[in-house]
């Protein structure tokens, strides 16, 4: 298993690139499964979901071929198996995508339930229930979802919370299924959106995607596109939390700035300068952070996938600052790692209590989940010392190439073998 070394205090000053995003490529990926030809997918980041994502369609017989750039071309014509085994749903909780459009298709879906996850309870009733209400039988048995369904039926489903991947799982069944359907209380998300214009390129009715109604008219089948992955919101804010932390002046290219909005408002909050255009944001940040007040939500609200970047920023701010889950029951693990670098933090149900510490202090640390990797990363980009990253293929779950690209923009950073 490999490691990342981090020796802190330099300021990371310069510009990278932003990748495609991972949740916006893992369900394009599942939505190849509903064409009838051959989907390019283009600006897929190159990380270890997504080559699980491959190796997950590849078991299900589907011929997959990288072209260059990271374009993947996925023809379903092969396709052979509609199991999602095991082995890789258990390191993949997305893998789930592949039940709604299997069912939808092929009429026929088996797909592991998806283990214990280190960021709370993550359940599939919104998924189960959904597809239920569009007619498909499920039982769950021998650590199985098990579907079966005729062609399935349109139906008025409301989502008792909000679900991302709920929410694109029930989309691409109904986009082939017969007749309207209506998801309310839909996930907003613009990775939601991203695959809704997908399926629509495809040949599907999926309308009102980005509010909490969606409405799909069922077709008959769908067909191959040429599709391109939104860039990567949540890798653009931890990339500014990183220069913010550590009092440098970045540029961020390829990506979207209209998307990290809430992020752009709390950095200024911070003290950050922040100056944005089409497709670049750029950030300067002089002298030490100001803690932030905030709470995680859905989309609109501020991304839970930022929480624990953001705990690292408080951390070592002026002043104190209170962070709020309100997503997932159990996500501060990143926390408990953090007090060993010396951070001031008092957990109180789902807050957590920051005052910043002029300095944290090198530890060995280990990652629990991929954006509390990238927390502890952040740390050590200003501690002082060496800190030691443990259990790092966490962070190559999400985040392409982090090393060099933090190398790039001056960090001390090494990938070492254990
Ligand atoms: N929930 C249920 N029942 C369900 C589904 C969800 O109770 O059937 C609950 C969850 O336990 C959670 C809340 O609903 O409390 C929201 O979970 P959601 O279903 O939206 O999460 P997800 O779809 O499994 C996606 C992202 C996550 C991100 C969340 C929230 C993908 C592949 N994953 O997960 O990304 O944190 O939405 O925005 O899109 C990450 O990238 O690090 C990551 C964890």
């Amino acid at each position: 298993m490999e490691r990342l070394l981090i020796r802190g205090g330099t300021p990371l000053c310069g510009e990278i690139r932003i990748s495609g995003a991972k949740n916006a490529a893992l369900p394009v990926m599942a939505a190849t499964l509903l064409a009838d030809g051959p989907t390019i997918v283009g600006n897929i980041p190159h990380l270890h979901d997504v080559t699980t994502t491959m190796e997950l369609l590849g078991r299900l017989g589907v011929e997959l071929t990288v072209h260059e750039g990271m374009e993947v071309e996925v023809n379903t014509a092969t396709i052979k198996s509609l199991q999602a085994p095991y082995e890789l749903v258990k390191t993949m909780r997305a893998s789930i995508l592949v039940l709604g459009p299997l069912l939808a298709r092929f009429g026929e879906a088996e797909v592991s339930l998806p283990g214990g996850c280190a960021i709370g309870s993550r359940p599939v009733d919104i998924h189960v229930d959904g597809l239920r209400a569009m007619g498909a039988e499920i039982e769950v048995a021998d650590g199985y979802i098990k579907g079966r369904a005729g062609r399935l039926r349109g139906a008025h489903i409301r989502m008792d919370l909000v679900s991302v991947t709920g929410t694109e799982n029930l989309m691409m069944a109904a986009a082939l299924a017969h007749g309207t359907t209506v998801l309310e209380n839909a996930a907003r998300e613009p990775e939601v959106i991203n695959l809704a214009t997908c399926i629509n390129a495809m040949g599907g009715r999926v309308r009102g995607a980005g509010t909490s109604t969606l409405t799909i008219e069922g077709v008959e089948r769908l067909y191959g596109v040429h599709h391109r992955v939104l860039p990567d919101r949540i890798e653009t804010g931890t990339y500014l939390v990183a220069a913010a932390m550590t009092g440098g002046e970045v540029r961020l290219k390829d990506t979207a700035p209209a998307l990290v909005a809430p992020l752009l408002d709390k950095l200024r909050d911070s003290g950050a300068e922040v100056e944005a255009g089409r497709d670049w944001v750029a950030l300067r940040m002089r002298g030490r952070p100001r803690a932030v007040d905030l709470q995680t939500a859905p989309y609109p609200g501020f991304p839970t996938d930022m929480q624990a970047q953001f705990c690292a920023l408080n951390a070592i701010s002026t002043g104190a600052g209170s962070v709020t889950e309100g997503v997932f029951e159990n996500r501060f693990m990143h926390c408990l790692e953090m007090q060993r670098m010396g951070a001031d933090i008092r957990i109180e149900g789902a807050t957590a209590q920051i005052r910043g510490v002029e300095r944290l202090t090198a530890a060995p640390v280990i990652a629990t989940d991929l954006r509390a990797s990238a927390s502890l990363v952040l740390a050590g980009l200003v501690a002082e010392g060496e800190t030691r990253v443990d259990r790092i293929y966490h962070i190559d779950r999400g985040y392409e190439c982090i090393e060099e690209k933090l190398a790039q923009l001056g960090a001390d950073i090494q990938r070492v073998p254990d």
